[in-house]
């Protein structure tokens, strides 16, 4: 049967939108795949729509040897697959430069600060700077002990001229690693001068859950342990590991997808309403929910936690190789493909209800989606049906491919006869603002310009969210059973459907 269509329109808007100082970005690892994917792009978009700062430029650093021409085609490459038309693309490219040397040397440091002095002169800077570091982290020590040795850090992160840095993911491996690297970062720079990045943050529909729990009252009062049964969180891919096989198999999913993206995703869907939208004030609370998460152990892991890897299978029709057959993968890898956990919170909202978490690669299609299950009606007044019956409301959360909200409703069908169905109020992003939302890292590296640390990870909540995983970690590594297996592409993981059954719940289709 054809879906409803259900109409929304725009009204009252409300835009808060601040202008960023003139500004440089020092990118490294500038000839990777995240740069040329994600953040050039990301930059040229927030050109386009005249949200850069009247100044700006961008200075790439790495290893490979480029010249600044080829480093500009290369720019000019990534941006024919923007997702933004590409006008007054060559503006853009001409405030790209770069700059190739090895990380280690000091020659490329000394090459740097002149090169940053210049371009502050040229473009009006004030000495305003973001390093990014999109290098493998293993490098991060030595470029931060070097821009230190040639003073390239200034001690502010506000006041004229601040220096910010982003640091890509993973920070650390665990809790004691992380700590260390915290630490390292903290010996040269102020914590509000750290922006420690995760793109799920900059995502539409993830931001858009703050706005939807609190720029709306019919919502919160029903959003605790009174009206809603259970949560699902997924974020599934289809695709396998590619060409990161090297990293992914030292990383596995739980540190890759869980120590950061969905725990981010559970910290928006459950943490108290904070004060105001002020960095510190949603991050205060989203620390207190990581602190109220009942904590594993060698004895709750066993039931709560699932790990498994992909083994060949077909997804859209088209076989695909297993997990270890994949090129630099060792045949007799253990490394999770797939994680599925239930996480309990204690507190007040929350006693009782499951969160129930999963991610995994090589699974049917791409799918990333937040359903809120609430439970059944009490009582049925349409006597044969019982409750149980009823499909549960279940609003949804579309953070992608198709970002959008839904919510699973009970309605009449037209006519004499008395007949129920569900339907979904679906409220699509494309079809009420037009095209595709916006790249997560366009928000973010906007952000950072303009000094809002709201969308990034606080050194408090990257440790609780590392001593949540560590203790999995740990078992993972002394258990004497190892992996579970699925086949490539389907929609069953036997243990993980079990860990549901446990309470008769059940996934949601992906
Ligand atoms: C990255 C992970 O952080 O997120 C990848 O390292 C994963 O393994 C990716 O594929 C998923 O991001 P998105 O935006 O495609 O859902």
């Amino acid at each position: 049967m054809p879906r409803p269509k259900t109409k929304f329109t725009i009204r009252d808007e409300f835009c808060i939108e601040t202008k960023a100082k003139p500004c440089g970005m020092i990118i490294f690892g500038a000839s990777g795949d995240l740069a040329s994917r994600k953040l050039i792009p990301s930059l040229y978009n927030l050109y386009c729509r005249q949200l850069l700062p009247t100044t700006f430029y961008v200075l790439g650093c790495a290893r490979t040897p480029m010249t600044e021409h080829e480093f500009r085609d290369k720019a000019r490459q990534s941006l024919r697959s923007s997702k933004i038309e590409t006008i007054n693309c060559e503006k853009f490219v001409k405030s790209c430069y770069y700059l190739s040397g090895d990380y280690g040397d000091i020659k490329t440091y000394a090459a740097l600060s002149a090169k940053i002095k210049n371009l502050n002169k040229q473009y009006s800077t004030n000495n305003n700077r973001i390093f990014y570091l999109s290098t493998p982290p293993s490098i991060y020590q030595i470029i931060m002990d070097n821009l230190q040795k040639n003073d390239l850090f200034s001690d502010s992160a506000d006041k004229q001229p601040w220096t910010r840095i982003i640091v890509e993911k993973p920070f650390g491996y665990d809790l004691t690693s992380a700590l260390k690297l915290d630490k390292n970062f903290h010996n040269y720079l102020n914590e509000n001068q750290i922006y420690r990045i995760d793109h799920y943050l900059g995502k539409e529909t993830v931001q858009n859950i703050l706005i939807f729990r609190f720029a709306n009252s019919i919502f919160e009062p029903i959003w605790n342990r009174n009206y809603i049964d259970h949560i699902q969180i997924t974020v599934a891919e289809s695709i396998g590991v590619g060409h990161r096989a090297g990293y992914f198999n030292k990383s596995g999913l739980l540190r890759d997808m869980f120590q950061n993206h969905m725990v981010q995703m559970l910290s928006l869907v459950a943490m108290e309403p904070p004060v105001s939208f002020k960095a510190d004030h949603v991050r205060d609370q989203k620390a207190k929910l990581l602190e109220s998460i009942n904590p594993f152990n060698i004895k709750n892991i066993k039931n709560s936690v699932v790990r498994a890897q992909y083994k060949k299978g077909h997804i859209a029709g088209k076989p695909v190789k297993g997990y270890r057959d994949e090129d630099n993968v060792p045949a007799e890898s253990i490394t999770e493909t797939y994680v599925a956990m239930k996480i309990m919170i204690d507190n007040w909202r929350w006693q009782g209800v499951p969160f129930y978490l999963r991610s995994g690669k090589r699974m049917p299609s791409k799918k990333s989606e937040i359903a809120v299950v609430f439970k059944k009606i009490p009582h049925c007044i349409f006597s044969p049906i019982s409750p149980d019956e009823f499909s549960r409301n279940t609003l949804v959360f579309n953070v992608q491919p198709e970002e959008g909200i839904e919510l699973g409703i009970q309605a009449k069908h037209p006519g004499p006869k008395l007949c129920m169905s569900s339907l979904t109020m679906d409220f699509k992003w494309r079809n009420i603002f037009g095209s595709q939302p916006p790249e997560a890292y366009e928000r973010l590296l906007l952000d950072c310009m303009l000094g809002d640390q709201t969308l990034f990870i606080r050194h408090d909540n990257m440790k609780l969210s590392w001593e949540l995983f560590t203790p999995i970690l740990e078992h993972w590594a002394k258990s004497e059973k190892k992996l579970d297996f699925y086949e490539a592409g389907s929609q069953t993981v036997q243990e993980a459907d079990n860990l549901l059954k446990q309470n008769a719940h059940k996934w949601r289709e992906i």
